[in-house]
């Protein structure tokens, strides 16, 4: 235990150089990707046993925006996103990330691991290892299970532990580093995930439904914090949301899917109730009414 109070003690004094560290080196690989937007998508499709989940999806979304992804269930919010770090490959398509191509007609790039990782992915569930503690799960990242046991087997230098300590500290939860994740609250644990995107170095931040299984306050939190990141780090944000109060509220641009089509995309402040009643049809009544509307509506 003292060695763990050696360590963040170290960190509380450290902390703001390893800040420096990560947001030095998402100012680099901005340089580097200068005008390239941070994600392109030309037309691609996507079929489970014959069904569509996407078709002809194109977008582009500049390095530095918050965009929100919305539609009903079953639209094709998610597997969009996970072919945008290529978790899954589409059938037809293209995907840049800075402008190199990840996949392109259902087959990954060979440098698809390094642009992984500049690729962060938070989930509805967090999907962090329960019985590890916070700064282990930043530590470990987001690695394979036979991955995750040999980096567990490994020591990790006092320079990873500072690091991950540090975005500990970024995300608000310095002091709960050495609790398990199974005892942290739904959103200290989302907010451990986003932690771990910051230690990998993302300079992109998938998030899907991040805040759907947390009460008002602490998704509020959450999308204060992803808001931040966003505006003081230049961290591109696209996040699916099922409730159009936060969408309106933390995301500026908008693309909307109606059965893996994009029916959408502008300003969200175009998307009023008579297009979402278009865009959603019998479906818009749980997206405008349902969610955390008490806390978001200002
Ligand atoms: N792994 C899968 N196997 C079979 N069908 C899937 C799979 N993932 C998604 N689908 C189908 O693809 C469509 C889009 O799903 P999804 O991307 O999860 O939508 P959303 O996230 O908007 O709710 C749905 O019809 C869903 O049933
Ligand atoms: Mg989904």
């Amino acid at each position: 235990m003292s060695r763990h109070l050696d360590v963040i003690g170290v960190a509380s004094q450290y902390c703001c150089d390893g800040l420096e560290v990560m947001q030095s080196t998402v100012r680099d690989s901005l340089d580097a990707s200068f005008g390239q937007p941070a994600v392109k998508v030309d037309g691609l499709s996507k079929a489970f046993k014959g069904r569509p989940a996407l078709q002809q999806v194109s977008l582009r979304v500049e390095t530095g925006e918050m965009l929100a992804l919305v539609g009903a269930s079953g639209s094709g919010k998610s597997t969009l996103l996970r072919n945008l770090n290529g978790l899954q490959q589409a059938d037809q398509g293209r995907v840049e990330v800075f402008g190199s191509p990840l996949q392109v007609d259902g087959q990954l790039h060979s440098k698809v691991r390094q642009l992984r990782s500049q690729v962060g992915f938070i989930f509805q569930q967090f999907n962090l290892v329960r019985r590890l503690t916070a700064l282990e799960n930043v530590l470990v990242g987001n690695l394979s299970q036979v991955s995750l046991w040999r980096s567990l087997t490994q020591s990790f230098t006092q320079a990873e532990k500072l690091k991950a300590l540090s975005a500990l500290e970024r995300v608000g939860i310095l002091d709960q580093a050495y609790q398990r994740a199974s005892s942290l609250s739904g959103g200290q644990q989302q907010r451990v995930a986003i932690a771990r995107c910051l230690m990998q170095g993302a300079k992109i931040i998938l998030a899907d439904e991040p805040i759907a299984s947390l009460d008002p306050e602490s998704a509020g939190k959450v999308m204060e914090l992803l808001t931040l990141l966003n505006q003081e780090q230049g961290i591109t944000v696209i996040i699916s949301l099922h409730q159009v109060q936060v969408v309106q509220r933390y995301c500026p641009r908008s693309i909307a899917l109606r059965q893996g089509v994009v029916c959408f995309d502008g300003r969200t402040a175009e998307l009023d109730e008579a297009r979402l009643a278009d865009i959603y049809g019998s479906a818009v009544e749980e997206l405008v009414l349902r969610g955390h509307s008490e806390v978001f509506v200002p």
